[in-house]
């Protein structure tokens, strides 16, 4: 039982070869709703350029490429097999030039100063091994006014000890607090920060604008 935890949790962290492609799909269908829920807190215009952080499968990409009919979508992930994967779901966009998939990490973002209007990450955090030094390369990369937006489907609270102190220890991650991600994005630069929690679903979401 265990291992099989650790083993999806692996997957998770940095989805690879046959087990990862079954991860990623999954991931793609299960994420959905709460990354509709977490979207609705973005203002986002029909030319806006965004980046999705920790892309996995690139259905977030997709997502933000209906809201951004003038604009550009990047998705960037560490794994070489979910770029594959989220450039042959993107196919059509990429050969447009309106989707860019980057092999990169999100502690030395591949990016000049102040090129997005965007950032997302979504179910991707808890991995991250420097989450502030990751903060500070998006507000780096962000223009002024640019919002950055976190979705996970878990925060610390007591209905949900167990399951996510298990997560924690046998997945080698972090499930953040919203004071530990309000004090993470003011470090970062962050002078605005509004989260939001959906407490029966242990889903919260957290938007940080660079003023
Ligand atoms: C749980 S998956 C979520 C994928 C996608 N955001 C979704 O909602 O379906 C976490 C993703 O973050 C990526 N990731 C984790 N740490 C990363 C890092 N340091 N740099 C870039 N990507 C990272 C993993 O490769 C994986 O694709």
């Amino acid at each position: 039982m265990m291992d099989n935890i650790k083993k999806d949790l692996d997957q998770c962290r940095k989805p690879l070869g046959t087990e990862g492609k079954e991860m990623v799909e999954r991931m793609n269908k299960n994420h959905y709703e709460v990354t509709g829920w977490g979207l609705q807190m973005l203002n986002l215009q029909d030319d806006s350029t965004v980046i999705d952080l920790g892309c996995g499968g690139g259905k977030t990409v997709q997502r933000l490429t209906i809201h951004t009919p003038d604009g550009r979508v990047y998705g960037l992930d560490y794994s070489e097999d979910c770029v594959e994967w989220a450039n042959q779901l993107n196919e059509e966009a990429v050969n447009e030039g309106k989707v860019v998939i980057i092999r990169g990490d999100v502690g030395n973002l591949p990016f000049e100063d102040e090129i997005f209007d965007v950032a997302t990450a979504v179910e991707t955090i808890y991995f991250w091994p420097d989450i502030e030094r990751s903060f500070k390369e998006v507000y780096r990369s962000l223009k002024q006014g640019g919002e950055f937006l976190i979705i996970n489907e878990a925060y610390p609270h007591e209905d949900h000890k167990e399951k996510n102190r298990a997560y924690e220890e046998i997945g080698d991650m972090v499930i953040p607090s919203g004071d530990q991600l309000h004090e993470w994005l003011r470090n970062a630069g962050f002078k605005k920060v509004v989260i939001e929690l959906e407490e029966e679903k242990n889903w919260i979401r957290a938007l940080a604008t660079k003023e």
